[in-house]
């Protein structure tokens, strides 16, 4: 049952852009192999031409030894090849059902069956954990449900190869250690699984063999019981990268808090949340999906309703009615929503860049040379990696914008920055080099908060690091209680001292 699949001399061009140099490989049936490469190596692209959403430039595409070329997705379905995106692909005003069935639809005689789609895609959401009613609809879900419901839709499908292009990015540890038990069921009733991530702990646990690409093509291959984590990032960067965190700065202790926050309350989400963040600080926000990290933030910003809370901002008290307002005094925050909020990806790159900012620009008339210009020092600051500067922020690969989205951000030169996830889905060279960013904008006197699922993370860069369980802060840790333990203890408030 399981399916064969050889890729043969695969060639993808974007209009007049190489992105697969003629890739080279085959996949072992029955195996769960992982693919490696940093942002913009094709990863996402070779398997959207396996899924038939993308076309070969050249080359063959084999699938049990017989060549095919799927004119849809559809097709590649209908063989039992399904993908989960990276970037969610699911229509935002239908409802969970709808999209799972989405091309798919029950009917009964001439009519939809729409309690058989219901009743079926709760079936499947029970399967990733899902507790949500299947008629919600896809726009009312945070971005962890629509990564469980986009699981949930592959499954619907049945497929012999299934393929997940970074599906625990968004995902809690324990929604994570639930996809990985339904990835080894699958595995065990003979599903092919080729499974991307940048998070290299999970492909030594979970991964029977990786393959390695870089910039395009094919590199090595080997028994992920051969390789450790190092050897892995060493691959796909194509050089030594050790030491991801820089040593960190010691804060003053006269530094001034920038941004201070008595008693914040949301309704539903934050229960009388205080803290600060001082001048050259980084500090870490922990704790389980839900437990109102992003919701606080979004309510300082003026995106969520707050029913009480006091702001401080360089010591003045301050009124933010929206992002807007938070810009103009220097408090900026970047959402873990990339594409829902963070990017209009649709437009082009300058334009993302300059958008929260177009009054410099303007002199009256909008001064192109200057957000050219602005453009050219962001790709080289952020280390932005495409091939053509006026292509549309979507055709960026994942991890590319995201460091657009950064450079963004912090175009506006905040004195606060808030730091929403992130290196979601960025590769290890670039997530040093995030991180350096992130260590030289505190050492030049901001103050930095920065929200992040992966615990390496917080405790490698942050000073402090505030864990949130239920919206209640639970702890509020300092440099020596700084341990994985610790923050799992307090984020799952099993801590007992
Ligand atoms: N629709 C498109 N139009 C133009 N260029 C594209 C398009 N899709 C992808 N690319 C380019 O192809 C290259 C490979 O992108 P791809 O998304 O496959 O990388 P990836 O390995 O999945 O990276 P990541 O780890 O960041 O997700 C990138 O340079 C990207 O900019
Ligand atoms: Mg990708």
């Amino acid at each position: 049952m399981s399916l064969s699949v050889r890729f043969n001399n695969i060639v993808k061009d974007f209009g007049p852009v190489r992105v697969l140099h003629g890739v080279d490989f085959a996949l072992k049936p029955g195996r769960v192999v992982g693919l490696l490469g940093e942002n913009g190596a094709g990863k996402s692209t070779l398997m959207k031409i396996l899924a038939g959403y993308e076309r070969v430039t050249a080359g063959q595409l084999l699938i049990d030894g017989v060549p095919r070329h799927f004119a849809d997705a559809r097709e590649a379905e209908k063989l039992g090849i399904s993908l989960i995106h990276q970037e969610f692909n699911l229509a935002e005003h239908l409802t969970i059902a709808q999209n799972i069935f989405l091309g798919h639809e029950k009917t009964r005689g001439l009519l939809l069956d729409r309690e058989a789609m219901s009743r079926e895609a709760a079936t499947y959401l029970a399967q990733v954990g899902l507790d949500v009613d299947p008629d919600t609809r896809v726009s009312e879900l945070i971005v962890a449900e629509k990564q469980l419901v986009e699981i949930a839709k592959a499954l619907s499908r049945k497929a012999r190869l299934l393929i997940m292009d970074e599906p625990t990015a968004s995902l809690s540890p324990g929604e994570t250690v639930r996809l990985f038990e339904l990835m080894s069921r699958l595995k065990s009733e003979g599903v092919t699984i080729v499974y991307i991530s940048h998070k290299l702990d999970e492909m030594e646990a979970h991964t029977d063999e990786v393959v390695v690409m870089r910039d395009g093509s094919f590199v090595t291959r080997a028994a992920t019981a051969d390789v450790d984590r190092r050897q892995m990032a060493n691959l796909m960067v194509g050089r030594d990268v050790s030491d991801m965190f820089p040593p960190k700065k010691y804060v003053t202790p006269d530094a001034p808090a920038l941004l201070r926050v008595t008693d914040l309350i949301v309704p539903g989400w934050v229960e009388n949340l205080s803290f600060e963040v001082r001048a050259g600080e980084i500090l870490g926000f922990a704790g389980l999906v839900g437990a109102g990290r992003t919701e606080a933030f979004e309510a300082l910003l003026g995106l969520r309703k707050k029913s009480a809370g006091l702001v401080e901002l360089e010591g003045r008290a301050v009124d933010i009615r929206d992002p807007r307002d938070a810009m103009e005094l220097g408090f900026t925050y970047l959402s873990e929503d990339r594409k829902g909020k963070g990017l209009h990806v649709d437009l082009g790159l300058r334009e993302n860049l300059t958008m929260m900012t177009l009054e410099k620009y303007a002199h009256p008339w909008l001064d192109l040379n200057a957000g050219r210009a602005a453009l050219d020092k962001a790709i080289h600051d952020f280390g932005i990696r495409l091939r053509d500067r006026d292509c549309a922020a979507r055709s960026l690969s994942g991890g590319n914008q995201q460091k657009l989205a950064l450079a963004k951000y912090l175009h506006s030169n905040p004195r606060v920055i808030v730091l929403d996830e992130p290196t979601r889905g960025v590769d290890v060279g670039a997530k040093r080099d995030i991180y350096a960013l992130i260590h030289r904008l505190a050492a030049e006197g901001r103050a930095v908060v920065v929200i992040s699922s992966e615990l390496i993370e917080l405790i490698g860069l942050s000073h402090r690091v505030a864990v949130l369980h239920g919206g209640h802060l639970q702890a509020m840790l300092g440099p020596d209680q700084l341990t994985e333990e610790n923050l799992i203890a307090h984020a799952t408030n099993t801590h007992h001292s």
